[in-house]
């Protein structure tokens, strides 16, 4: 007969007439606690919430007023005792209720081990006698595990370029660290010309820097591929800026490249008016001004009308209606021959644009260092 029998019975049932067989029985109902404990510290339970389910239901079995094993033991050992007898078991019965070794299944499971062998552990089958083991319990709460989720600007240079996917363009790369030739001799920057000085350069050594535009890869990939040619060239750029509010020593461009035959500025500032549409909703309208980039001829800046407020001002487009997106221009003829590419078949043009902006001027974010900082409290919201 278990011990679980036993419980169900009288003392008188069981034939235990003296303070030694008493000792025994309660001896044997201690030992069985303690297995049970142990048997579900083996188990293991690797996360809180299902500690504390096995933990209660522990508990439940052993302590519940109802039905408990310690109110039965109250039920059909003490209670109905005789005079002789009674004094022994009330004791053993308060001695076990208060036993630090015997019931105190809450301690010790909440300083249950944690580590990868009993968590592995849970997925065997258990080792003990079957008959008594309780089966898992299957539908008790999973895991969790608290899912990341896309960076801002990364979520916006993924849209970007699904646009220009779409158009046929493709997605071209190139690296970061990169000579002065390709960052700016090749494209119409000479090293005595004024305008290397719009780039605030990082230099590694006298012919190598930290790329401070994707504009390099213009000529990478024209050397690569030839003509025609379809890209877009999403990447980080670098610059010795100081952070603040709207500058990063590390920021993001998509530069774009179209070069084919018969290719005008009606085609650059069409495909741009539709990319316009498409990110910031059929209303924009596109507004093209000169401007000047030495490896484009004629550049140009695009903005675009504000999206929040159509035009009127708002805070986004800082009162005037306007958003400037990027520069882009007809590529230089000096350029397309410095890639390979005969300007006298091909032309082309090309724009180049900041992820980041596009980020902070698309959820109104007025700090661009929230954007590297990794604070949790900033990307959650994305
Ligand atoms: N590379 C320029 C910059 O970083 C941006 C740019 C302007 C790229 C005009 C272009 C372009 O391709 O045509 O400031």
């Amino acid at each position: 007969m278990t011990i679980y029998d036993k419980i169900k019975r009288t003392l008188q049932e069981l034939g235990v007439s003296d303070a030694q067989g008493v000792e025994a029985l309660f001896a044997e109902l201690r030992k069985t606690a303690e297995q049970e404990r142990a048997e579900l510290v083996s188990r293991g339970a690797p996360d809180q919430p299902q500690r504390e389910r096995f933990c209660k239901a522990l508990r439940d079995r052993w302590l519940a007023r109802k039905g408990g094993f310690l109110s039965q033991v109250d039920q059909n050992w003490l209670k109905p005792a005789g005079k002789e007898l009674k004094p022994a078991v009330g004791r053993q019965f308060n001695e076990l209720r208060r036993s630090s070794s015997g019931l105190e299944f809450e301690k010790l499971i909440e300083a249950m081990p944690l580590e990868p062998e009993v968590a592995k552990q849970m997925e065997l089958p258990l080792a003990s006698d079957s008959s008594r083991a309780a089966p898992r319990d299957l539908t008790l709460p999973g895991l969790h595990r608290p899912l990341g989720s896309i960076h801002p600007v990364t979520r916006m240079q993924r849209e970007i370029e699904e646009i220009f996917l779409r158009l046929g363009f493709r997605i071209e790369s190139g690296p970061e660290i990169e000579s002065t030739y390709y960052n700016f001799d090749a494209l119409n920057i000479p090293e005595s010309h004024p305008s290397r000085d719009d780039w605030d350069t990082l230099y590694i050594d006298a012919k190598t820097v930290l790329r401070t535009h994707t504009s390099p890869v213009q000529i990478r990939a024209m050397e690569k591929y030839g003509a025609p040619l379809y890209i877009i060239i999403p990447g980080k750029c670098y610059r010795h800026d100081n952070p603040d509010s709207t500058h990063s020593p590390m920021f993001h461009q998509i530069e774009g490249l179209a070069i084919d035959e018969d290719i005008t500025f009606a085609d650059l500032k069409g495909t741009l008016d539709f990319f316009a549409k498409m990110l910031f909703g059929e209303k924009v309208r596109t507004r093209f001004q000169p401007s000047f980039f030495p490896f484009t001829e004629p550049s140009g800046e695009v903005a675009v009308s504000c999206f929040v407020c159509d035009g009127q001002g708002c805070r986004v487009c800082k009162e005037s209606g306007w958003i400037e997106l990027m520069g882009c221009g007809m590529v230089h003829p000096q350029v397309l021959r410095n890639g390979g590419i005969d300007p006298d078949k091909y032309s082309g043009w090309a724009f180049g644009l900041g992820v980041d902006r596009f980020a902070m001027v698309r959820h109104d974010i007025n700090d661009i260092q929230l954007f590297f900082q990794g604070d949790v409290r900033f990307l959650e919201q994305f």
